[in-house]
């Protein structure tokens, strides 16, 4: 075929899809999935707001100007990122980060613990305004204020490290110096002098607020900053003295940078103009005329309901007269609010969809529960029937009338396709089953005795329309 021909062929299907991304490479919003999350977020000195997002959200499109606005707004002073959660090798992160809608805003704040960021959920407005207010109030403070009583002991602490000393009318530390100090944090002490520290302001000759002087380590003489009060050019001349840190201006360098001219043509602000020493309204620009969303969430598929007793668990699933149920038991975890490790998650999320697509096609399944390893009875269910470690997610299906159970075995993976996979061959009565052993079955059936081993076909041809009913 010419390629002409084709061309004219596709050019209308193509001008159908979808080609462009979400956030697109010039955009303020920094891209993430798990990796990147880790080694840009989680490890770093700044604060992040990342939003985990579908394309195919109406709230999270209706967002996305206000959330590229809010980047603009915070370059240089916290991180702005998103995660599309629609991505396969997303999936299982969005549902270890706990998403159960989109779209999710999560503000990642840096903790004293290196890698262990405290993470919260944003409630707050979907503005560019609420977004901006809440991530600058999270922004870390290494700033330290100094008094005429303590300047000396300040000056002497880290012996020849270099120190900057903002000299300034408010008693307030500006976002624009609390990133600074986070760009060169061990390497540049920062503090902040107020202009009533009248022996500190005269011993460094300053005349006019806000004032920076850095002393550079060791060779004594201090040196005035008499540049633009902004961002760049302060960590510019910074730089003399010491080399910031991996991570310095809260974004990394990125082509974004570079296209700003194209940016600007269409917004009159590139750069975010925040003053050194503003007043608190001053510190963010207005949000004039971004409209402001309503929270509100697509849900993605349900999470699976939790059997959290052992009451719960013996009535729906290990009376003598319960039908087939499929468990997942859950791994304990090292603090009560750690995440769950990712097989865990993935087997969630697989069973969850599999449930998912049955009810969307008006088909019965058998009960799935999760549950929990606080739960007593499941640490006696791994016992009894001889499964792994509590470090691991274990998948089981069990008959308590009927007196068998399976384990899922394939613990590399828990993926949708093997997972479901496994729970159609338990419908169709396919593959062997074993013999739950004895006091799995509260007040143990009379059955229970009688089963085998080996699959007994026509049990399994009684079994199939239960499931159905069920
Ligand atoms: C965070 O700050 C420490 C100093 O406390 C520094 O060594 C480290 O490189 C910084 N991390 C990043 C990612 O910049």
């Amino acid at each position: 075929m010419l390629p002409q021909s084709s061309l004219l062929i596709l050019a209308p299907l193509l001008a159908a899809l979808p080609v462009h991304a979400f956030y697109t490479k010039n955009s303020p919003v920094l891209q993430l999935n798990q990796k990147t999350y880790g080694s840009l977020i989680a490890d770093s000195n700044y604060t992040s707001v990342v939003e985990f997002y579908a394309p195919w959200c109406g709230h999270c499109q209706n967002l996305k100007p206000a959330y590229e606005k809010a980047a603009q707004n915070l370059k240089g002073l916290a991180k702005v990122a998103a995660v599309n959660c629609d991505e396969d090798e997303n999936k299982p992160f969005c549902g270890q980060m706990g998403v159960k809608g989109f779209p999710t805003i999560k503000i990642v704040t840096p903790s004293k613990k290196a890698g262990k960021p405290r993470v919260e959920d944003y409630q707050g407005a979907r503005s560019a305004k609420g977004i901006v207010d809440a991530v600058v109030d999270r922004i870390p403070n290494h700033v330290k204020r100094v008094t005429d009583k303590d300047l000396d002991q300040w000056l002497e602490q880290n012996g020849e490290r270099p120190k900057a000393l903002l000299f300034t009318e408010k008693g307030t530390t500006t976002p624009l110096i609390r990133a600074l100090a986070i760009d060169f944090l061990g390497a540049i002490d920062v503090a902040q002098v107020r202009n009533k520290e009248s022996a500190s302001v005269q011993r460094f000759g300053v005349s006019k607020f806000p004032t920076l002087v850095v002393l550079p380590g060791s060779d004594g003489e201090s040196k005035l900053y008499e540049g633009e009060l902004k961002k760049q050019p302060i960590a510019d001349f910074l730089k003399q003295f010491a080399s910031p840190n991996p991570d310095a201006t809260g974004q990394p360098a990125s082509p974004a940078a570079k296209s700003k001219k194209t940016k600007s043509s269409k917004s009159s602000k590139g750069a975010p103009k925040v003053p050194v020493v503003p007043d608190d309204e001053e510190t963010v620009p207005a949000a004039e005329a971004t409209p402001e969303v309503k929270p509100a969430s697509v849900p993605i598929t349900p999470p699976i309901p939790s059997l959290a007793t052992p009451e719960s668990l013996e009535s729906s699933c290990l009376s003598p007269k319960s039908n087939t149920c499929v468990l997942a038991l859950l791994p304990a975890l090292a603090e009560p609010d750690a995440v769950l490790p990712l097989t865990a998650t993935e087997a969630l999320a697989s069973l969850s969809e599999v449930v998912h697509k049955h009810a969307r096609r008006g088909t019965n399944l058998f009960p799935v529960y999760g549950v929990p390893a606080e739960n007593s009875a499941s640490h006696t269910l791994r016992t009894s029937l001889g499964l792994g470690s509590v470090d691991a997610v274990e998948i089981i299906a069990l008959n308590a009338r009927r007196g068998w159970f399976r384990r899922y075995a394939n613990a590399e993976d828990f993926g949708l396709a093997p997972v479901e996979g496994w729970i159609d061959a338990i419908r169709f009565g396919e593959g062997a089953k074993e013999k739950l052993p004895e006091g799995v079955v509260v007040d143990a059936p009379v059955e229970a005795a009688k089963s085998e081993t080996q699959v007994d076909p026509e049990d399994e041809a009684k079994e199939e329309p239960e499931h159905d009913e069920l």
